[in-house]
């Protein structure tokens, strides 16, 4: 313990053990309290593919999947992760193979300077397991929480619905 200038002392800020199983691999990693998700994944981990556009959870740009589920990273603590499954963009693909979504994405040319790409896919893929998205109208409301500053928005609802509409999975 360190002394404070008024002579109490301070306790210094515990990190908590965690595990995880990140992109398929068992990961025990100390952390934190205050330690976004998105912090753990691109300042620790140096998995930067989920981007940081506005660390409100207002733009997507964060979206990973935990236990199959979308959740913005960057409003998620890495200790409420304890025990989760996590799925970045790096883990989507299997080996070389890419994902549907991914290669439907190429297909479509859904990307102009790439930085949603990662949260568009990643949400996309979350849209898709949740099952509940039967129409285009569907999904343009459910993808609505991932902002495209690029205006590519056409691109990737056609992606989306190849995927989620035509049922490759
Ligand atoms: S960075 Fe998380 S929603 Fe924008
Ligand atoms: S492709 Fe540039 S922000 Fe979406």
């Amino acid at each position: 313990m360190s002394a404070t200038p008024n002579g109490a002392s301070a306790r210094p800020f515990a990190s908590h053990p965690i595990r995880l199983i990140l992109n398929g691999q068992d990961r025990q990693l100390d952390v934190l309290p205050w330690t976004t998700l998105l912090d753990l994944l691109r300042e620790q981990l140096d998995l930067i593919g989920s981007k940081k556009g506005c660390d409100h959870g207002q733009c997507g740009a964060c979206t990973v999947l935990r236990d199959g589920k979308r959740v913005n990273a960057c409003l998620t603590l890495a200790v409420m992760c304890d025990g989760a499954e996590l799925t970045t963009v790096e883990g989507l693909a299997s080996g070389d193979v890419l994902h549907p979504i991914q290669r439907a994405f190429i297909k479509h040319d859904a990307f102009q300077c790439g930085y949603c790409t990662p949260g568009q896919l990643c949400s996309a893929v979350g849209l898709a397991n949740e099952g509940r998205a039967h129409t285009p109208a569907q999904i343009q409301e459910l993808m609505s929480g991932n902002l495209c500053r690029c205006g590519a928005y056409s691109n990737i609802r056609d992606a989306i619905e190849e995927v989620v509409l035509g049922g490759e999975q």
